[in-house]
């Protein structure tokens, strides 16, 4: 018998959050809870479709529209509005941004890192430790040749962002390393630099010449206001791409955002999303975004249609954009009110050890400092799902489940 390299691979695990909601599923205790994967939970625990997304659905379904191929790049329409989102309107009209819809924050994440690897070719990529575990292998994909250096994000000792050790890490890049940031409501840990901080990140970003590659996933999330969570991506635009006059002091090498309409929108199956490419001032950019088209025709050919006309319909209506807007606090403010349930539940019962971090902690998660054997154990006996790191998806929880969820970590924590 001939031996086949396929033979010889090794099985390999499930990616983690789609392992937890599998597992979650074949499940038939009447007690369990999902708190694994990030996506968005009604106060009955339920997937929710966004009013101003079916208010969408209902109009396209009336336009009776066709389902032809879309551009390369993507639905015009579309892509200018998921840059007004990000940037302003005005900001959005600049020469030195170009866009192109992608799947989903995967796909913009996946194009960004390909977008490097062949053409800024960074020796190193700095990316967040801990981050959302799939930027790891996104970057081992796309850019195999690419060192990818952990920067220090999460204090664990004082459950608070590590500034100073992220910007000490930060310091040693050189020109043309890429660093990825999380503009709002950082996957796990909940905390975010402060305006003053990101001040400082950008200097050091700038200082060192390194490519800026944002990930937003979570527009809205953190404060409830869109605009508010695109703050750090506004300011770096403004600082150092905004003005030719700039182009006198250190300038990062370039910054490309990476935009995600999943969560935000509640389209995670429709695989919706963008990527901005931003250049230097007096840099064009119509060459980079030519290779970035021909990156993305070998990668998807051209884009999703129906959650880019959703995401367009809501975005060019102004009573629909209130209403998102109006969706994306309920989203908020659910999650912010489970936080503050949680707390206080562990409080009450006198669970051990200090739980305020939970209602410190901002957007979808909360970075709950359990151990792996905790989580282990929550799974096997209590059958409540959460990621190993200790993160849990906060609007897995309502008030039926928050007394039993906190007395099964009470039990865990204190066995
Ligand atoms: C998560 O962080 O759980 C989600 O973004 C789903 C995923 O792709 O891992």
């Amino acid at each position: 018998m001939s031996g086949s390299i396929l033979g010889d691979l090794p099985v390999l695990p499930l990616a983690e959050s789609f392992a937890l909601t599998a597992a979650y599923k074949t499940d038939s205790s009447p007690n369990k809870v999902n708190l694994g994967q990030g996506v968005y939970r009604d106060k009955w625990c339920q997937p929710w479709v966004l009013p101003s997304v079916r208010a969408a659905e209902e109009l396209l379904h009336k336009e009776r529209v066709n389902h032809e191929y879309l551009a390369i790049q993507g639905d015009e329409s579309f892509n200018q509005k998921a840059r007004e989102l990000l940037f302003d309107s005005r900001i959005s009209q600049q020469k030195n941004i170009r866009t192109v819809q992608t799947i989903a924050g995967t796909g913009a994440n996946y194009l960004a890192a390909s977008f490097c690897a062949r053409h800024i070719r960074p020796k190193k990529v700095f990316i967040s430790n801990p981050t959302w575990d799939n930027h790891y292998e996104i970057w081992k994909t796309a850019g195999p040749e690419i060192t990818q250096q952990l920067y220090p994000y999460y204090n664990s000792n004082e459950r608070c962002l590590d500034f100073g050790g992220m910007v000490k890490e930060l310091e040693k890049g050189e020109e043309n390393d890429v660093v990825v940031l999380h503009p709002c409501a950082h996957n796990p840990t909940g905390h975010d630099p402060t305006r003053d901080q990101w001040k400082s990140i950008a200097e050091v970003i700038a200082r060192r010449r390194l490519f800026v590659v944002f990930d937003s996933a979570y527009q809205g999330f953190a404060s409830g206001d869109p605009d508010a969570d695109a703050w750090a991506i506004r300011h770096f635009y403004s600082i150092f791409f905004s003005d030719v006059s700039v182009s006198q002091k250190p300038l990062p090498a370039g910054m490309i955002v990476c935009q995600s309409f999943s969560k935000n929108f509640g389209l995670y199956g429709e695989r919706i999303g963008a990527l901005h490419l931003v250049s230097p001032p007096s840099v064009s950019t119509q060459g980079a975004f030519t290779h970035l088209t021909q990156l993305a025709r070998a990668q998807i050919s051209c884009p999703s249609l129906f959650g880019a006309r959703i995401v367009n319909t809501i975005l060019s209506d102004n009573s629909l954009r209130q209403t998102w807007e109006q969706d994306v606090k309920t989203m908020a403010l659910r999650i912010r009110d489970v936080r503050s349930a949680l707390r206080s539940e562990l409080e009450r019962i006198e669970t051990k050890g200090d739980w305020s971090h939970i209602e410190r902690q901002i957007g979808m998660f909360s970075y709950t400092g359990l151990s792996r054997q905790q989580v282990e154990m929550l799974k096997n006996q209590y059958h409540i799902y959460m990621l190993g790191n200790g993160r849990m998806s906060m609007s897995g929880l309502n008030e039926e489940n928050v007394a039993y969820v906190a007395q099964a970590i009470k039990d865990v924590v204190e066995c």
